[in-house]
């Protein structure tokens, strides 16, 4: 695009959008609650199908997040896994587990976890489940019957959510790991409806952290995108 095609508004949103990333290592300092209502107030200006709204949200924070990481852990521990989304590795092409494999060298790569180490991976991932660390954790729900249309509606929100803690100076990871433990996760809540697809941890990043610092790339525009003239 020539440069007289960019705009101010253009400009910030290249800013806003490449500046997130995904936090793994949080500091403990909560999230004032005006920053909270201000962040969900601009994620729910988030698109959706006929403007059905079909997200819920639930914001976990202090101690109900603690109770919430422990009854995840437990249930890890036990191996009691409910998804609401069905989940399998072969879901992906070769060409996608390629660039997961590439993504998985530079996470344990940080974290000084050889690849073939399964026990250390596999602890981290446990661990990951008190959300690393973060103060808080929001967890998203599909609702109507949440099948695939709707639960796009809620992957819609979730980015305006994560661009929208972003903009406020909060990091976040979203972690669809959470989403193994649906029924958990509702108990702790009180619920009874909705469809879970993934959990958001969210704070302020642990800025000395290693794992903070690895880099992701992306494809080439080419290759995910034809404008057809
Ligand atoms: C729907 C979704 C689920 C994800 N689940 C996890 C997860 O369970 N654990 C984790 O550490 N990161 C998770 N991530 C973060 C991705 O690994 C990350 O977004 C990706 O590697 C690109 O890196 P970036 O967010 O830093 O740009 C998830 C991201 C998305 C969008």
């Amino acid at each position: 695009m020539s440069p007289s095609h960019t705009t101010e508004l253009s400009g910030h949103a290249e800013k806003l959008i490449r500046s997130r990333r995904a936090t793994r290592a949080f500091r403990p300092d909560p999230v004032p609650e005006e920053t909270l209502r201000a962040v969900f107030a601009l994620a729910g200006a988030a698109p959706s199908n006929s403007n059905a709204q079909p997200w819920r949200v639930e914001v976990a924070s202090g101690a109900r997040k603690d109770r919430l990481a422990d009854a995840i852990v437990a249930a890890h521990a036990e191996q009691r896994t409910t998804v609401d989304f069905p989940y399998h590795d072969d879901m992906y092409s070769p060409e996608q587990q390629d660039r997961r494999a590439e993504f998985g060298g530079e996470l344990y790569g940080a974290l000084g976890i050889g690849l073939d180490d399964h026990t250390a991976r596999a602890a981290y991932d446990a661990e990951s489940l008190r959300f690393y660390g973060a103060p808080h954790v929001a967890f998203l729900f599909a609702t109507g019957d949440g099948a695939a249309r709707l639960a796009a509606d809620v992957g819609i929100y979730t980015q305006t959510l994560l661009l929208a803690l972003t903009a406020y100076g909060v990091d976040s990871c979203p972690q669809g790991l959470l989403s193994f433990y649906a029924d958990t996760v509702r108990d702790e809540l009180g619920m009874n409806e909705g469809k879970l697809l993934v959990g958001i941890s969210f704070g302020y990043a642990d800025k000395d952290a290693p794992v903070n610092h690895i880099t992701t790339g992306r494809a080439a525009l080419d290759a995910t995108t034809t404008f057809h003239p």
